[in-house]
Order: C-alpha cells, then sequence, then structure tokens
C-alpha cells in the first residue's frame, strides 16, 4: 500500500476521446479508450486524492469513490475541466481532444442523391484546453500535465509542444496502428518544463500513472 502522498488534494484528469458531430448519427472521432486517463483517477484515489475525471465517450466503469463527469465534444469537455479544475490541486489531460470540429451541424441526417457529389466537410478550430489552462492558471502552484502522441521525432517535438503549451509535465507516448490506443499497456518518456525527462519502460498504465503522480508530487511539495 502507498503512502496517501496526494491526501487533501483535489486532482482533474480527463479521458477518453471527443466526438464531434456532424448530423444526429455521425461524428467525427479518435481511437482513444481512455484507460490510461481511467487509471490515472484509480491510481490518484489510491494515493488519497479527491479525483474528478471528465469522461469524454469512455466504455469503462466508473472508478470506485471518484467523481466521473461524462462529456462527448470538446467545447463540452472544456467546460467540465474548466469548471472542476478551479479549485484543483493538479489537472491532467489525457483526453485525446479532437483539434477541430465540422463548422456546421446538420439537425436532419445528411442524405446521398443520385447523381451528386458528396459536400465537401468544413472544419473549425477547438479551443486548445491544455494550453489554456496553462496559461491561465486557476490557482498559483497548479500543476497541469499533457499528453502528447507522436508518430515521429518523439523527443524533439514533444519538448517542443511541452514549451508551445506552456505545461508543467508531458508525457510523450509513441503511437502507431498497434500502440497505446486501446492497448493495456504504455510505454512513455516524461518531460517536465524544468528540463526533466523520466522515461517509463514498457508496462501496465497504473505504472506509467503512479510516475505521473510521483512526479506531480514532487511539485506540489
Ligand atoms: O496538440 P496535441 O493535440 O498533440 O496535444 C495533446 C495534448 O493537448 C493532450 O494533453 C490533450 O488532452 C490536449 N489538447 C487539448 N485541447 C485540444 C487538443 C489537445 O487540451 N484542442
Amino acid at each position: 500500500v502507498r503512502e496517501p502522498d496526494l491526501a487533501g488534494r483535489h486532482v482533474v484528469i480527463s479521458a477518453g476521446g471527443t466526438r464531434e458531430p456532424l448530423d444526429p448519427v455521425r461524428f467525427l472521432g479518435n481511437r482513444s479508450s481512455g484507460k490510461q486517463g481511467y487509471a490515472l483517477a484509480r491510481t490518484a484515489a489510491a494515493r488519497g486524492a479527491r479525483v474528478t475525471l471528465v469522461a469524454a465517450n469512455t466504455a469503462l466503469p466508473d472508478p470506485a469513490g471518484v467523481d466521473v463527469v461524462p462529456v462527448g465534444t470538446a467545447v463540452q469537455l472544456r467546460e467540465a475541466v474548466l469548471k472542476a479544475a478551479a479549485d484543483a490541486d493538479a489537472v491532467v489531460m489525457a483526453a485525446a481532444v479532437a483539434d477541430f470540429r465540422p463548422a456546421t451541424y446538420a439537425a436532419g441526417k445528411i442524405k446521398k442523391r443520385d447523381g451528386q457529389e458528396p459536400a465537401p466537410i468544413t472544419l473549425v478550430r477547438n479551443p486548445d484546453i491544455l494550453a489554456e489552462i496553462s496559461v491561465d492558471r486557476a490557482r498559483p502552484g497548479q500543476v497541469i500535465v499533457g499528453f502528447a502522441a507522436e508518430t515521429d521525432d518523439v523527443l524533439a517535438n514533444g519538448r517542443r509542444k511541452l514549451e508551445r503549451k506552456g505545461c508543467d509535465l508531458l508525457v510523450v507516448n509513441e503511437v502507431g496502428e498497434r500502440k497505446t490506443f486501446g492497448a493495456e499497456e504504455n510505454e512513455a518518456v516524461v518531460l517536465a518544463a524544468d528540463g526533466g525527462e523520466t522515461p517509463v519502460p514498457h508496462g501496465p498504465k497504473e505504472a506509467l500513472a503512479d510516475t505521473v503522480w510521483d512526479l506531480v508530487a514532487a511539485r506540489l511539495g
């Protein structure tokens, strides 16, 4: 059993993947299962934290003792995270948030018509929640953690992303068709704004989660 080193702390975790609707039956989505975010929620609760889990389109059982807030789109996820972050000691953005959403939503199902070319889908940018909460910290000393899935130049791209977003820690994963998304295990490097670099060997998502909480707890002092 671990020390309850997060006792008295409130942590907010986003998990899963947003779905951006085109019409009542279709959406643009991604392959995030939410398993890493749920592992973060379970391990934080085991270490004594009060946990708010903002869950985007996950199909996983609610972790015991965790406050789960279900959301669908990036805009809904932003609202829920900003609300919960107001009194949080740490925010971990493990969700795969769509960078873009369809510019328009069709109230009725989009139909195919004989002899007509399909209509193009126009996209608009979603808010970057991680960048926003990193720049406008809800509390001094609040620790903000992001995730980055990269397919190449993993460390260099991760370091650039950490700086661009302004968060304290960035968990960098290498992804591919059979890597990370939906898997039970993960392998990553945690980059810190102060220059730190913590490799996490291939293993269960709980082990990566505990490394993240070790680094967060050290920063909370
Ligand atoms: O820029 P990229 O999508 O690779 O960044 C990934 C990180 O940023 C994740 O922590 C994700 O939760 C967060 N993110 C966000 N808002 C977006 C896109 C990503 O908070 N619109």
